[in-house]
């Protein structure tokens, strides 16, 4: 089969015909109008306004100043591996050792080696949507096919129907992927979903990919629930977290998995043909991070709790505005009745009221009809916005 198309008008030779498919995100046609304005108070990406705390950037600039400028082991240093490892020991209920522990260059590169490991033409992977659209494009990337479960809306929030998700399950079927909390909707698994869907995986042979990126961010617990909660360490689990969320890093570009100890050479042999390894310095930076990080940890928490509820308080009221509290992560998913086109509404909110919104139609199936806000932002600046946005669905602006 020839998998190539032919290339551009420009008469450059072919490119793979999977990529034809594979749309950019539409939260950058947004963001990249509003990077040309001034006076935007940005909200489209999923983001603090914060920069990365001192004690970080000062463990990279004193790797840096060490020298250490070279080329390291492609699963991560073992002091960054020891240290996640006792990190999610801590966390979870059980022993992770740091023989189950690969450092990657962000969440999203975590994301695309998972699924380079189990994915090829003509399988299959299940992915609940709305959801973060890198999610669903990796698996069209591999040349898979993306089965899409919408999560329920409903008064009380977003739900998975788990049966419905089984049935979706056949022979080519390889991963499901789960995201909880969940971006864009706050949607969290209980521990309940968990075990049956590790029940289902564990029967069926299919891997569960968790990309537990927020599950420091429930607004309901002390953290989301966890498959490394009830998962052993031989279960088909791969989970995926980063240290852009939790210690304001998305400019460093620094995640890591857990996996099966078999699978982790699996895993370190792709990292070799990917990125090779994360910069020695990140992964000092990473290091403090973790060790003495819990703090910011919990202050970063504490605000956006205080911003969610401000965000629910201001918005939920208005009349034809839909949304639930979000339990997890730091985004409102705002419905707007009759909003058929998410995009040109973000466009106009931003020409007219400078706020920066994502479209929902970014985010898959169900996605349509919403705007993501992150609230994520220092507390003065998300009120002045959430004024301005208010301005414009209380004035009805589909
Ligand atoms: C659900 C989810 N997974 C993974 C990531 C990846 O984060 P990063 O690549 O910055 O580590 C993000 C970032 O927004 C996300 O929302």
């Amino acid at each position: 089969m020839n998998d190539y198309t032919p290339g551009p008008e420009s008469g450059l030779p072919p490119i793979r015909a999977t990529l034809e498919g594979i749309e950019s995100s539409r939260i950058r046609e947004v963001s990249d109008i509003g990077m040309t304005m001034e006076g935007v108070t940005p909200l489209w990406f999923g983001e603090s306004d914060m920069t990365t705390p001192d004690f970080v950037r000062e463990a990279a600039a004193a790797s840096i100043a060490k020298g250490e400028t070279f080329y390291s082991s492609n699963a991560g240093i073992p002091e960054l591996r020891r240290t996640l490892a006792k990190y999610e020991s801590g966390l979870r209920s059980r022993e992770i050792g740091p023989e189950r522990i690969v450092v990657t260059i962000s969440g999203m590169s975590a994301i695309m080696l998972a699924m380079e490991t189990f994915l090829e033409a003509g399988d299959n992977a299940i992915v609940h949507t709305p959801i973060w659209p890198n999610c669903i494009q990796t698996v069209r990337i591999m040349g898979a096919e993306a089965r899409l479960i919408k999560l329920d809306d409903g008064p009380e929030g977003w739900t998975l129907d788990l049966d419905k998700l089984f049935a979706m399950a056949d022979e080519r079927t390889r991963a499901i992927f789960i995201n909880s909390p969940n971006n864009p909707t706050g949607w969290t698994a209980s521990a309940e979903d968990q075990a049956r869907l590790l029940e289902f995986a564990r029967a069926r042979g299919i891997w569960i990919i968790a990309d537990e990126v927020y599950t420091r961010l429930s607004y309901e617990s002390e953290r989301a629930p966890s498959f490394l909660d009830i998962a052993k360490p031989d279960d088909p689990l791969v989970v995926v977290n980063s240290f852009s969320k939790n210690w304001c890093m998305t400019g460093w570009r620094l995640g890591w998995m857990v996996a099966p100890e078999p699978l982790v050479d699996t895993f370190t042999k792709l990292v070799e043909f990917n990125f090779s390894c994360a910069p020695v310095f990140v992964q000092r930076a990473g290091i403090a991070a973790v060790e003495q990080g819990e703090d910011f940890v919990a202050e970063t928490k504490a605000l956006y709790r205080r911003n969610r509820d401000m965000v629910y308080q201001r918005l939920a009221a208005i009349d034809g505005v839909r949304m639930a509290n979000p339990p997890g992560a730091f985004y409102a998913f705002i419905g707007v009745d009759g909003m058929a086109d998410s995009l040109a509404v973000a466009k106009r909110i931003l020409m007219e009221q400078k706020v920066g919104l994502a479209p929902g139609s970014a985010f898959g199936p169900g996605g349509e009809g919403h705007l993501r806000l992150c609230f994520a932002v220092q507390s003065d600046k998300l009120s002045a916005a959430l004024d301005r946005l208010a301005a414009s669905l209380e004035a009805g602006v589909v």
